[in-house]
């Protein structure tokens, strides 16, 4: 495998970066997660759109323009020869003496790398539908960002992996579910409704999400963007997570409620059979 790390690529067990990294000591830095498809970035310009905000709003500046950036990422896929799986892109502020204000001269450090993941495999995977477990969202109020400051997402997790289940689903101090650890999540009401919270109610704006909404729509779908409960869910015909790495992956469980008759119901298998085609 070959990694590219601040202008060479290296082979990935030999790629190291400064102990002193800002991403290292104070997690000062933003990511980005794209699907590859028949050896192509599936909706480039979206996650590069995202990641470009993620650098404004925390003021990184762009560790190289956005066409030079483009040509790196199809590098990493093309001599990792991958046709199926990830590219993941890191930025963060760069090398500096530990202080926690910005330092005043650094270049932002950027490193990308790639790896497989069957998407044959996901789909596969909906078919069965998955389990989840909800705990309490404990982030702070700029989940828009897509920092790689990610220690609550990486605890909710572990619960749920502990729990069985593949998936943490957050809900915050009102019982309203925010998102999962590394998804949006989305509920099919008993009248074929489907309902995700707004991207303005402090949750990442998934590109997945925002593709599957486009899709449902196109399939003459009703879509509510809104803050749904943990009460709600227990009453929904459908349950489905979305993201890069899962698609549109439906939910079976959810904690001790089974969803529906417990198996992926049709709204999730025709949207996760729509971004199937969308990916090819
Ligand atoms: N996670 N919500 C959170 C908190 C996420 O970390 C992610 C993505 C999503 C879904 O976004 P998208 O559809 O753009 O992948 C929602 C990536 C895959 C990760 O951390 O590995």
């Amino acid at each position: 495998r070959i990694a590219y790390v601040n202008g060479s690529y290296v082979p990935h067990d030999e790629a190291y970066v400064h102990i002193e990294d800002r991403g290292y000591q104070f997690s000062d830095g933003v990511y980005e997660v794209a699907a590859i498809k028949n050896g192509k970035l599936i909706d480039g310009a979206r996650h590069l759109d995202r990641l470009w905000r993620s650098m404004e709003e925390l003021q990184i500046a762009a560790p190289m323009a956005r066409a030079p950036m483009e040509v790196v990422l199809k590098e990493v896929v093309r001599q990792n020869r991958i046709l199926e799986g990830i590219v993941y892109i890191q930025v963060t502020r760069g090398v500096a003496r530990r202080d926690h204000a910005f330092p005043s001269f650094t270049r932002p450090a950027l490193v990308m790398t790639a790896k497989r993941l069957s998407y044959d495999a996901v789909y596969k995977k909906a078919q069965s539908g998955i389990k989840v477990t909800s705990v309490p969202d404990i982030r702070w109020d700029r989940c828009d960002i897509k920092s790689i400051s990610l220690l609550p997402n990486v605890l909710a997790k572990q619960t749920a992996r502990e729990a069985g289940s593949v998936e943490a689903v957050m809900f915050d101090k009102d019982g309203m579910i925010t998102e999962g650890s590394s998804t949006n999540v989305w509920m099919v009401t008993k009248d074929g409704t489907l309902v995700t919270r707004s991207t303005k109610d402090n949750i990442l704006p998934g590109i997945t999400r925002q593709c599957v909404m486009e899709l449902a729509e196109e399939n003459q779908m009703k879509v509510e963007e809104r803050a749904f409960s943990l009460l709600e869910v227990a009453d929904a015909a459908e349950i489905f997570i979305t993201s890069t790495t899962s698609c549109a992956m439906p939910v079976i469980q959810f904690d001790d409620t089974v969803i529906g008759d417990g198996k992926p119901g049709p709204v999730a298998l025709r949207l996760i059979n729509a971004y199937m085609d969308f990916m090819n």
